[in-house]
């Protein structure tokens, strides 16, 4: 799919809820929540773009990496890149009914399973949001993931339960979800978690658990304890929390508190090209999320909207890696990076 025509469908298409700028870094979206935006001043979704656009690449030609390998392995399921879908629910609300809640979920989850990878799901107020995820989990043959909300932990064992019989290969909670009012207003409380309702959850459940949202050191360290096989360092695109650092800034720090352990590190929030997923690697993470660019990609074009932006993305990291030296993606030295 043309790469313009893309972009300019999706403008069209968004009716204002999303202006597809030349660089998605949350400036002219600044308080549109709901709508695609980062909360009250905007500072944490631009704090995340500002944070990563700091970190310097060392450019390095002298090797012989001509042709690297980005492909990763999560739970045991081969991807073809580090690279995940991020989840995003309440299409009708703050994409200005540009899609059905359905039709969105289709398009990401088929649109990076074409792409050869998996996406996460969303969970909102109303059933239909954690329902269509859950369509799309079982319509791919389970290759998708479904988030949570922080609800009562009863109910998250009840909705992983169900997420688990879909056949997806792992589930999460966007912890960091905590204070959403309008789970709140609609009965459905939500709320923090302490590192015994993570290891319940864990306990009452099957398939790999994944925790979205931690942005300390200590935090990531209460995951390990509870058993959580990974954790997303994101600040749920800067929507959760008004002036928190960027995700690249506190990443390093959370990597090195739990590098001894087996549990994943995931992280999103700003990345927008595939030097920024080879940074982020570099910081400490494993694979990354991607939320907006695909976003843009399922509103502009579908399914094959999402997998485009995902090809020019994966096209963007194996170049970074040739011109850093980087032969693997499960081997990214912190050399990478220019202090
Ligand atoms: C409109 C919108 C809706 C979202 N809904 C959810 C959701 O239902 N569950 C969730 O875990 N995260 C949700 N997120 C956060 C994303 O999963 C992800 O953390 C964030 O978009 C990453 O930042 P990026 O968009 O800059 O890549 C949402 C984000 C947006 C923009």
């Amino acid at each position: 799919m043309d790469w313009k025509t893309l972009r300019t469908t999706a403008r069209e298409n968004f009716k204002g809820a999303c202006r597809v700028c030349p660089v998605c870094n949350g400036v002219v979206c600044a308080s549109e929540v709901p709508g695609m935006g980062g909360l009250a001043t905007g500072a944490s979704f631009r704090n995340n773009v500002s944070a990563l656009a700091e970190v310097k690449l060392s450019l390095r030609t002298v090797h012989a990496v001509c042709q690297p390998d980005p492909s990763y392995s999560l739970f045991g399921h081969q991807l073809t890149l580090p690279v995940i879908g991020a989840a995003i629910g309440g299409i009708a609300l703050n994409m200005n009914n540009a899609m059905t809640e359905s039709d969105y979920a289709q398009a990401v989850v088929s649109g990076c399973r074409q792409a050869g990878t998996v996406c996460m799901t969303g969970d909102g107020p109303v059933p239909i949001v954690f329902d269509s995820g859950l369509a799309a989990v079982r319509d791919s043959g389970g290759m998708a993931i479904p988030i949570i909300k922080p609800r009562e932990t009863e109910k998250i064992v009840e909705l992983a339960k169900r997420a688990e019989a879909a056949g997806a290969i792992a589930f999460g909670i966007d912890i960091d979800a905590a204070a959403l009012v309008n789970m709140t207003n609609a009965g459905q409380p939500v709320g923090p978690k302490t590192k015994q309702d993570l290891a319940y959850i864990k306990r009452h459940t099957a398939i790999p658990f994944i925790v979205k949202g931690i942005m300390t050191a200590d935090e990531a360290e209460a995951c390990r304890d509870a058993g959580a096989d990974a954790i997303v360092v994101s600040n749920h695109g800067g929507r959760a929390l008004d002036h928190t650092p960027g995700t690249a800034e506190v990443l390093p720090y959370i990597a090195e508190a739990i590098a001894e352990s087996q549990m994943t590190i995931l992280v999103d929030g700003g990345i927008r090209s595939g030097a920024d997923v080879l940074k982020m690697l570099a910081l400490g993470a494993d694979a990354v999320l991607i939320g907006r660019p695909l976003a843009q990609g399922a509103v502009g074009g579908g399914a094959e909207g999402v997998a485009t932006v995902l090809a020019k993305i994966k096209s963007e990291l194996i170049a970074a890696m040739v011109l850093t030296g980087t032969a693997r993606v499960t081997d990214v030295s912190e050399d990478v990076i220019c202090l």
